[in-house]
């Protein structure tokens, strides 16, 4: 098993200001003591570098919520790796359902994103998991596995990875897998890893999808669910500081 210290990611997405990120951020560190739990957020591009002065608070990290594949250049409205680091990021997601869903082009560059983002420095949140029809017709295993062989396999360890398990049916949706349902995925990535990586027993297994403050602790309680990606219920401080909370006992 990974070290028992959880990871607890807030995912904004497009929401908040950027002049809102400071008072946000402050208002959760302000409860954030026991540090039994690494705390990453991951706000909009516009806000990062009104919230990089907080990283000196140790457990605390920022991340982005995506970057291009290409390095620097000719790119409009691309970010890149560089760039985060500079507004100090420490970590990025990448392969998240919502912008899997945006184009095919971005599934087939993840192997990209996340070789580029690790040679850079970054640690890497990579999202995976099933759709409804999958899950529905029993194929969340075969769904799942195939990502991590897509996504993950050119890799030669995991050491700077991060996976977070988020089926698409349970985003945004309040519909939550059950923390059985989530550690039998978790169980089988970790199954699935430990046929290419001999560490994988070390690997963080984030769980995501209409995490709350009324289910987190039932997560926490799991021995394969290290943590969780946060979305809607990250933007709320009290709700979010309740969820940290359940990850830090
Ligand atoms: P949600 O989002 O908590 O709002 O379901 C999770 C995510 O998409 O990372």
């Amino acid at each position: 098993m990974p070290s028992s210290k959880h990871i607890v990611v807030a995912n904004w997405k497009m929401n908040k200001l950027p002049s809102q990120a400071k008072p946000l951020v402050a208002e959760i560190l302000m409860s954030y003591l026991k540090k039994n739990s690494d705390l990453i957020v991951c706000p909009p591009y516009t806000h990062l570098a009104n919230i990089s002065a907080n990283k000196i608070i140790s457990g605390f990290y920022l991340g982005a919520q995506n970057m291009s594949e290409f390095e620097s250049g000719a790119h409009t409205g691309e970010i890149s790796a560089d760039m985060l680091l500079d507004l100090g990021c420490t970590h990025v997601i990448i392969g998240h359902s919502e912008r899997r869903m945006m184009s095919e082009k971005e599934n087939i560059i993840i192997p990209q994103k996340i070789s580029l983002a690790l040679q850079k420095g970054l640690k890497v949140i990579y999202c995976c998991g099933e759709n409804l029809e999958s899950r529905e017709s029993k194929q969340e295993e075969t769904f799942v596995s195939n990502q991590l062989k897509n996504d993950l396999y050119h890799l030669e360890n995991l050491d700077k990875i991060i996976i977070a398990y988020e089926p698409i049916w349970a985003i945004g949706t309040g519909k939550t897998a059950t923390s059985d349902q989530a550690e039998a995925m978790h169980a089988f990535i970790r199954q699935t890893l430990s046929e290419k990586y001999s560490n994988s027993d070390q690997v963080k297994i984030l769980y995501g999808g209409s995490v709350k403050a009324s289910n987190a602790s039932e997560f926490a309680k799991k021995e394969n669910i290290n943590g969780v990606l946060v979305g809607g219920a990250s933007l709320i401080p009290v709700d979010f500081i309740e969820i940290i909370e359940a990850f830090n006992s």
